[in-house]
């Protein structure tokens, strides 16, 4: 191992977090993938929750994949994102924020992209997730790190924090992947809430295929002999927005064995 592979920047991450980090490939993620990924391992028809749904455009892709699926989107009676659904051909339903009003085990995927750097409270609607997962089923999306403030949001989380959260909410991280890099998620704040055109086409280009920062982390993971698992950690540590895969675990919410170090992740490390 070169002195460089010893030393990356990405190395307490991935010492917290160890198989959370995905070694197979090191290229930035998004939300969407999952979809393809995670409907193509069962035949379905899905249940599908969009936690956070927005204007509901996720429902075009998940019914590309799965024309069967049944698709819910639920989010707030209001918000900037809301205000701009158009569509009536899915189903919508608004909550307080927290309490999901529908029956546990009532979902096979819970997707929540972008969402929960703007959830006021989002420990509770976590278990809430968990509770309206059924056994094995899986919540996956992306959430920001390094985003400055946007749209009513409240929050940035760690990928330490987020696998924490989950683990806390009866559900286990199975990855998280760097999405966007940090500096490129800063740099588009530079231009206000509406960026000119050019701006935002460059940065829709970075955030969906790699961004300038991510770049030279690879270049630095080539010359510096790193695997995909240290690039992997090394771009969470810099990066704007990171996805993440979790699964309900099968113990039932709110009597999940949380056994907390400072952090409360290690009880469960090698599960
Ligand atoms: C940046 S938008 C993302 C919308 C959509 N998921 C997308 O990817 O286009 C953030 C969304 O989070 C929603 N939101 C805020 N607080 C929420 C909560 N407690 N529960 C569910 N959704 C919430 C907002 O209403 C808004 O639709």
């Amino acid at each position: 191992m070169s002195s460089r592979a010893a030393r990356f920047p990405g190395r307490e991450l991935l010492g917290e977090l160890g198989a959370v980090v995905p070694g197979d490939q090191s290229r930035q993620a998004l939300a969407e993938d999952y979809i393809e990924q995670r409907l193509a391992a069962d035949a379905g028809p899905w249940r599908v929750l969009d936690l956070g749904c927005g204007d509901g455009a996720s429902v075009d892709r998940f019914r590309s994949v799965d024309p069967g699926v049944r698709w819910t989107g639920l989010d707030l009676p209001d918000s900037p994102e809301v205000r701009t659904r158009t569509r009536r051909d899915a189903g919508f339903q608004t909550f307080d924020g927290v309490a999901i009003p529908f029956p546990e085990a009532s979902f096979d995927f819970v997707y929540c992209r972008q969402v929960l750097e703007h959830v006021r409270h989002p420990e509770p609607l976590l278990a809430e997730v968990r509770r309206v997962l059924a056994p094995g089923g899986c919540f996956a999306g992306s959430t920001s790190q390094l985003e400055p403030y946007h749209s009513l949001s409240v929050w940035n989380f760690t990928p330490l924090g987020m696998a924490t959260l989950l683990r806390s909410a009866g559900l286990e991280p199975v990855e998280l992947r760097p999405g966007v890099d940090g500096i490129a998620l800063i740099a588009l704040r530079l231009f206000g809430s509406s960026p000119p055109r050019w701006a935002q086409r460059q940065f829709d280009r970075w955030w969906a295929t790699r961004s300038p920062l991510n770049a030279v982390i690879d270049l630095y993971a080539r010359v510096g002999d790193l695997d995909p698992q240290a690039a992997n950690a090394t771009k969470l540590v810099l990066c704007g927005a990171f996805t993440f895969l979790a699964r309900a675990s099968a113990v039932v919410a709110g009597t999940a064995p949380v056994v907390e170090d400072h952090q409360g992740l290690r009880a469960g490390e090698g599960a």
